[in-house]
């Protein structure tokens, strides 16, 4: 195995359409019209000196080593900042320009230390490599002079060092901030000699704008900006090319390695959904991988006060596989189920739902997306025809006006926001509905032209409000509207959205926005050229959910929004796999592909292909499974991959349903919280150690390659095939590649992908089929999946979540850039040092009328529960409204969260919550006992395995 290497071209590419024909050291050469010479050149296989340049960024001109010949033009014109002309005839190796070169490296030698045998960038230094390229061989200054050689070291950030003393001062890692990232936290202070790299106002790093992208290292051509992993392990020798497992962007990187070691991860630059970028998660944050709380054994135990007992996989699955048949022997084939992760590969998730389906004998399984998009795929399924987003991340550089609702991209999909943020430096205008004031709405070069801050819960009356105006005010693209959709169901729909109750004058008072900012927002979606909308949690996680969803598809209808690069709906996911766990089955009412349990002609092939007979019956959903547990019929539980203690609302009904089961089995690389109830625990493997699938946000099937051997010795796919062998249910698979053929057989919208296609193609985004062998990237162009387009009536239901005079504030939840939802993986890594603990957001008026200041601690209460966390005093909510992070399980705040749900698809209704705040001295009484609970059961009888 050998480093995959990027070429680097120097300059970003030209999109022009027309091109333009030149001779570059005697090659024919023909480049898009606008096209650098330093990337044409590149194209013909000539690589010119280069050191500020970089296909990353804008050309800056700023090195003079890259200094061109062109035939009739006087001077030595730098070959990143001039483009092509129509028979230019250029020279990039002449005497004179090696003459100049020479010139320009010795100066930069001469003021950089002479260290590169014991520099830690020895072998990857383009300073280095420019030195030979240009047959440097002395420095006829030396090396004495006025220099930055004493310059300070910053080793403030986690992940990198900055050691100005190596700078060139090329303003790379500059540029990559600002135009690669979109954060603006560096500068280059002073002139001349004195002009040096600044983060924020001369701050250290850590404590400046930078939000650890790692973009500036990436760029940076010298040992100044370095991984602090490569200082500590050497260069990288190998790598393999994988995908990201945090967030539903789904970012490609090599894994770069030295023997069985990781060192480092870099953004692909063919990746399609990340094109070269990433955030602090997916480029640093895999340290857990090795973490010392890593769980590498199975264990067992009988009772779960009973501390762990370490046991061989056989002992482990054969325990599994006995208590699973001896429930169901006592309590009937439907007293146990499955758990599938949006964390896990598609393969794993097809597995655990064929293995509940074939092997239980019954359709109780669910998934981690019930707590999160299922109002996307039943939303969208049922006015499109499709489960899943509309467009590609590309399509954003065409969009004119972006609505985000729900969402905070910059926190949740790092590099999508940057993605975005970039065309809205372009000109593209923005809305954002949140109760939140998210970053989007005002940063360096953003600034949102509305923010709807509605009150949480009343997404569905202000996206109603949106479509009145378009409506009433005669908005609508009503050719795209007679062609496209259902005639009736639009008109009975716009005379629903027309009546008063949902003019923006009567939802302004239920939602505390301005009529006129409704007004003015529709009005911009409606008339300001392509519009896109990108929704998350915020919307999804209601009582109303499903709802939301369908109105935001009617508003995308009604202005003929869909269809087209630059337009559409396009649901956020949260994990790496949300996506790919729905499309695999694990809904307890639909196989592959959301067909429904019920269609015997489709459930018959699976019949025959498992060879097993499948009960046509639904089976239960998450929380039914806890009601169920709770009634005595539910008893035996295996989660892979996923949290559900910490995850799912009410914290209390969770633990007394699982207390209540007599097996639960948690598969997971730590003990996590569920685990605190499990009685087996089999120790799962990081992404790093598996092979397999993640579909992102964009429908995009992306390939995770193994970079190392499971350190737990047994790949996740294996001991799901292990259980069902132990349950009389053979799988025979020899690779997850096989596991990818039997769900391409079995399900139309994945028809001919395959790990080959994978490899070829680097990604597809299904429907993958005969007509589109390579994937859709914008759905229902000519027509809906459905076939007309279905306007569906959005009526505007209250919660029944009611702020009173026990609970007088609205609780809202969400994440932060550093953490992933229930921290599992990012609290084991040093992204800590941003976010420690979570906080509660408070706005200063709430806080005075309770007598708290910034920083106390402060007790939350809902009527479900209560926790105590420290206080964060903010203008950035409104006031009536609180907001928390849940990322730690010191605060659990899903103990407030309340049980209600969404009405058709049962998704909690996490971002609704009537509290009460009030000033406290500590954590809880149920936080103590429950930490103490947690690490009684978290003990480990290793001596009795010795
Ligand atoms: S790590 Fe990212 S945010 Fe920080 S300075 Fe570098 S490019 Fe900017
Ligand atoms: S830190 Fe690196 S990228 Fe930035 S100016 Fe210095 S040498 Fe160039
Ligand atoms: S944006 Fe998401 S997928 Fe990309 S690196 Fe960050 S966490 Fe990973
Ligand atoms: S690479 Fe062109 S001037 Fe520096």
């Amino acid at each position: 195995m050998s480093l995959v290497h990027e070429i680097d071209y120097g300059t970003p590419p030209s999109l022009a359409a027309e091109t333009v024909k030149l001779t570059i050291d005697g090659n024919e050469v023909t480049v898009p019209a606008g096209t650098s010479i330093m990337r044409a050149a590149m194209d013909a296989g000539i690589q010119v000196p280069k050191l500020c340049a970089t296909d990353s960024v804008e050309a800056f001109g700023s090195c003079r080593l890259c200094l061109v010949e062109i035939a009739g033009r006087a001077g030595t014109p730098a070959s990143c900042t001039t483009p092509v002309a129509a028979g230019m005839v250029v020279s990039t190796q002449t005497d004179r320009l090696k003459q100049i070169r020479n010139g320009v490296m010795e100066l930069y030698i001469s003021d950089h230390p002479l260290d590169c045998l014991t520099c830690a960038a020895n072998g990857d230094c383009e300073l280095q490599d420019m030195a030979g390229a240009v047959g440097l061989r002395e420095v006829r200054y030396g090396t004495g002079g006025e220099n930055h050689l004493a310059q300070e070291k910053d080793d403030s950030n986690p992940y990198f060092t900055f050691d100005a003393s190596k700078c060139i001062v090329c303003s790379r890692c500059v540029r990559a901030c600002e135009e690669v990232q979109g954060t603006f936290a560096l500068t280059i202070q002073g002139r001349g000699f004195d002009s040096k790299v600044s983060a924020g106002m001369a701050e250290k790093f850590i404590d400046s704008e930078c939000v650890s992208c790692g973009a500036c290292v990436q760029a940076c051509p010298t040992a100044t900006l370095i991984e602090k992993t490569v200082i500590d392990v050497g260069q990288p020798e190998h790598s393999v090319v994988t995908t990201c497992a945090y967030c539903g962007v789904g970012c490609n990187f090599k894994a770069e390695m030295r023997g069985e070691e990781l060192v480092r991860m870099v953004p692909y630059k063919d990746g399609l959904a990340n094109r070269g970028h990433s955030c602090v998660k997916g480029r640093f944050a895999w340290g857990y991988a090795n973490h010392r709380e890593r769980i590498l054994n199975p264990m067992i135990r009988e009772r779960i006060d009973q501390p762990w007992r370490e046991v061989s996989w056989d002992e482990a699955i054969g325990r599994v596989a006995s208590e699973f048949k001896r429930i169901q022997a006592k309590h009937g084939r439907l007293s146990i189920g499955g758990i599938t992760s949006s964390r896990c590969t598609n393969e794993e998730a097809y597995l655990v739902q064929k293995l509940v389906r074939g092997g239980f004998g019954n359709n109780n399984v669910d998934t981690c997306a019930r707590v999160c998009h299922s109002p996307t795929g039943y939303g969208l399924s049922k006015t499109y025809g499709t489960s899943a987003g509309t467009q590609d991340f590309d399509s954003v550089e065409h969009t004119d006006v972006v609505l985000v609702i729900g969402a905070n991209p910059t926190d949740a999909h790092p590099v999508f926001a940057s993605r975005l943020k970039k065309r809205l430096r372009q000109g593209a205008r923005l809305i954002v509905i949140d109760p939140r004031r998210i970053d989007l709405v005002r940063m360096p070069h953003v600034e949102a032209q509305y923010h709807l801050a509605l009150r949480p819960g009343t997404n569905a009356a202000i996206l109603n409000a949106l479509a009145h105006t378009i409506v009433t005010e005669g908005l609508m693209n009503e050719a795209f509207i007679r062609e496209r959709c259902d005639i009736s169901a639009f008109e009975h729909w716009a005379a629903f959205v027309s009546e008063p109750q949902n003019s923006p004058e009567a939802v302004g008072l239920i939602a505390g926005v301005s009529p006129e900012a409704i007004r003015g927002a529709a009005r911009l979606y409606a008339t300001g050229g392509n519009g896109a909308i990108y929704y998350g949690l915020g919307v999804t996680e209601h009582s109303q959910g499903t709802t939301a969803v369908m109105a935001i598809a009617n508003l995308a209808m009604v202005t003929g929004n869909i269809g087209r690069p630059g337009v559409g709906v396009n649901p956020l996911r949260g994990q790496n796999n949300v996506q790919g766990s729905c499309d695999m089955g694990s809904f307890p009412h639909e196989l592959t592909g959301y067909r429904h349990i019920s269609d015997g002609a489709m459930r018959s092939t699976f019949e025959e292909a498992w060879g097993r007979s499948l009960d046509g019956e639904p089976g239960l959903r998450i929380m039914n499974m806890f009601d169920a547990a709770l009634d005595g019929s539910f008893k035996g539980l295996y989660v892979q991959g996923e949290d559900i203690l910490q995850s799912d609302p009410n914290t209390h009904h969770v633990s007394a349903a699982l207390s209540a089961m007599e097996c639960v089995v948690v598969q997971d690389l730590f003990l996590n919280e569920t685990a605190t109830y499990a009685h087996v625990f089999l120790p799962g493997s990081t992404f790093l150690e598996k092979d397999g699938t993640f579909t992102n946000a964009e429908r995009r099937i992306n390939r995770v390659r193994r970079v190392m051997a499971p350190k737990n010795g047994m790949a996740d796919w294996e001991i799901t095939l292990a259980i069902a062998k132990a349950m009389g249910f053979d799988m025979p698979y020899s690779h997850p590649s096989e596991v990818m053929d039997e769900i391409a057989r079995l399900t139309p919208t994945f028809a001919g992908v395959s790990y080959d296609l994978l490899d070829k193609a680097g990604s597809v985004q299904w429907p993958c089929n005969e007509k589109m062998p390579l994937g859709t990237p914008v759905m229902h162009i000519d027509a809906f999946v459905r076939g007309k387009g279905n306007f569906i009536i959005t009526e505007y239901v209250p919660t029944d979540e009611k702020v009173g005079p026990r609970f007088p504030l609205l609780l809202t939840t969400g994440r932060i850039l550093s953490q992933y939802n229930v921290g599992a993986q990012t609290r084991r890594t040093a992204n800590v040092v941003w976010h420690e603990e979570d906080m509660l957001e408070i706005h200063p008026h709430d806080a005075e009328q309770r007598g708290v200041r910034d920083g106390d601690w402060v007790r939350l209460d809902s009527r479900t529960g209560g926790t105590a966390l420290r206080a964060r005093v903010t203008d950035r909510v409104a006031p009536g409204v609180v907001y928390t992070t849940f990322h730690h399980p010191d605060t659990q705040a899903n103990v407030v969260t309340t049980d209600y749900s969404d009405w058709a698809t049962n998704c909690p209704e996490y971002k609704v919550t009537a509290v009460q705040v009030a000033p406290s001295n500590g954590p809880s009484d149920w936080q103590r006992s429950y930490g103490e609970h947690a690490e009684r059961s978290r003990l480990i009888a290793k001596a009795a395995a010795e």
